[in-house]
């Protein structure tokens, strides 16, 4: 275990261990040594700043990322004017990518006040040669790129620039098209004490023609059950009351196992951990979600009332070029059979506009599911040409000015829907787990209810991290105000 392992006790006079994760260890070892000299010369240890872009998973990996750093000494900042950026990427949409390139121009300035500062790129865009190649050519303040499959070598390659070639201009660039390979036991640096999220599995098999994710992520690898539920025990007994399975398609979890395990089943094992109260999972796809599941999730006492169903498109003939492998019909069946088995079940989704070939007939579909669907939110998106998936070959591209006017009317509908069904909750009172201080209002703090919704109420912040009763009394759509019981 990764926090019984005493760093000072590795002897950094033999050659690194090949074996994961003792090499990186070592490395972390090794780099704990550079840290006590800067301290030394400096009077400080150096400090560390971090950015996530993207989903939940790259959360993750970042907290795996910080986990590191803080393990070899350095301090975590607040501020990009830092001795170690890193900025862990997202490619799904175009706009992600447009927005890195300005934030890695903005860390020159601090770089020449700083000449030994250490930029730090990784994560889903990395894994984009021509995006790696543009940041090359462009941009010679960064150090270290990596991308998603290698997070665990952090140390390793960290080593290589500040103990080998300190002075070098030259950027370490270490990406890997794919692996088979799961590196358990590293460190993690949590950001909530009472909550986490724990990967069930990496990558996605699906390839929706849409999405870049597949090309990025690579093929589907479950972890072991057995190797979740330590992590989870793990976690209980340093205090966290909420889990949150991720995956990209958590449905499909365990079938590439040795001993295939259902999700459902991992489920059932997760439940019985003593301690835990609440489990959430993320993301659910359509095609797989399983009758198993819909009835576990209305016996179980700790998995949350929310569940995140992608909907992407209503329009059955466009799902099918998506390569979503279900109908709007199915779908639709799909909600009414999960209402019926978790009647106060609060349903998300996603959905894009703009797909190509999208027609007023397709996109009238997919008001009628959010009507029909009663979403009690959903993240809409403007369809983005991402290089290498199918749909970015597609010819009936549909025009900007007619996709920006289609996201209007969709998030009118949606925030209808949504307004609807949060109004509905007014006056129950509702179990909350108290997240934070709330930053606008003095005095009051900030949960999320079992179906997710944000509540703020009076209260102190020896709140945080308990679960109390709210009655919630005025809603805002996105969130509501409520009165501790
Ligand atoms: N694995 C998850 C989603 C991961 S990406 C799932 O299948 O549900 C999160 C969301 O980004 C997707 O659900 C989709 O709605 C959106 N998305 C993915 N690719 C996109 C693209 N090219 N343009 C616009 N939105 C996209
Ligand atoms: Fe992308 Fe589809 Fe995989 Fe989700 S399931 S990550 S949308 S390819
Ligand atoms: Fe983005 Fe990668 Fe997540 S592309 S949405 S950070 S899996």
């Amino acid at each position: 275990m990764y926090n019984e392992i005493d760093l000072d006790k590795i002897d950094l006079n033999v050659q690194p261990p090949t074996e994961e994760p003792a090499r990186q260890y070592y490395y972390m070892a090794k780099c704990q040594e550079w840290v006590r000299e800067f301290e030394q010369k400096n009077g400080h240890r150096p400090t560390a700043f971090t950015q996530t872009f993207g989903c939940q998973m790259n959360a993750r990996d970042s907290e795996k990322i910080m986990g590191i750093l803080k393990c070899i000494g350095y301090v975590e900042t607040d501020s990009e004017n830092s001795d170690l950026v890193v900025f862990n990427t997202c490619t799904v949409r175009e706009n992600a990518n447009l927005k890195l390139y300005g934030r890695i121009g903005q860390l020159k300035k601090y770089k020449k006040k700083n000449p030994d500062m250490v930029t730090v790129l990784c994560g889903c865009m990395m894994q984009e040669k021509e995006a790696v190649k543009k940041i090359c050519t462009s941009y010679q303040n960064v150090d270290i790129i990596f991308g998603t499959h290698n997070i665990f070598k952090l140390a390793e390659l960290l080593a290589m620039k500040i103990l080998d070639k300190p002075s070098s201009k030259k950027v370490i660039i270490d990406v890997w098209d794919e692996t088979a390979q799961i590196v358990e036991e590293l460190p993690t640096e949590r950001k909530y004490h009472f909550k986490s999220g724990v990967n069930i599995m990496f990558g996605c098999n699906n390839f929706c023609s849409y999405c870049i994710v597949p090309y990025v992520r690579g093929r589907e690898r479950s972890r072991k059950p057995e190797d979740i539920i330590q992590e989870i025990k793990r976690l209980v007994s340093d205090g966290v009351v909420e889990v949150m399975l991720l995956g990209q398609n958590v449905n499909s979890y365990g079938k590439n196992l040795d001993k295939p395990v259902s999700f459902t089943e991992l489920l059932k094992m997760v439940e019985q951990i003593e301690g835990l109260r609440r489990i959430r999972f993320m993301t659910s796809h359509p095609k797989d979600l399983s009758d198993e599941l819909i009835e576990f999730m209305g016996q179980s006492e700790k998995l949350c009332h929310h569940l995140h169903l992608p909907l992407q498109s209503g329009s059955s003939r466009l799902l099918k070029i998506m390569n979503r492998h279900y109908t709007k019909e199915s779908y639709l069946e799909l909600v009414s059979k999960i209402r019926k088995a978790v009647p106060d079940i609060a349903i998300t989704t996603d959905i894009i506009t703009g797909f190509p070939g999208e027609t007023e007939e397709d996109f009238n579909e997919t008001l009628d599911v959010i009507k029909k669907a009663g979403y009690d939110s959903a993240f809409t998106f403007i369809y983005s040409k991402r290089t290498g998936t199918p749909a970015a070959s597609m010819e009936n591209q549909v025009p900007e000015e007619v996709v920006k006017e289609r996201f209007e009317r969709l998030l009118n509908t949606v925030q209808n829907t949504s307004a609807k069904k949060a109004a509905q909750y007014v006056g129950s009172t509702v179990y909350v787990l108290v997240e934070e201080k709330n930053t606008q209002e003095e005095g009051f703090v900030t949960g999320r209810t079992g179906q997710n919704y944000l509540v703020h109420f009076k209260g102190d912040e020896s709140l945080i991290g308990q679960i109390v009763p709210v009655k919630l009394c005025e809603s805002k759509n996105f969130y509501y105000y409520g009165e501790k019981q």
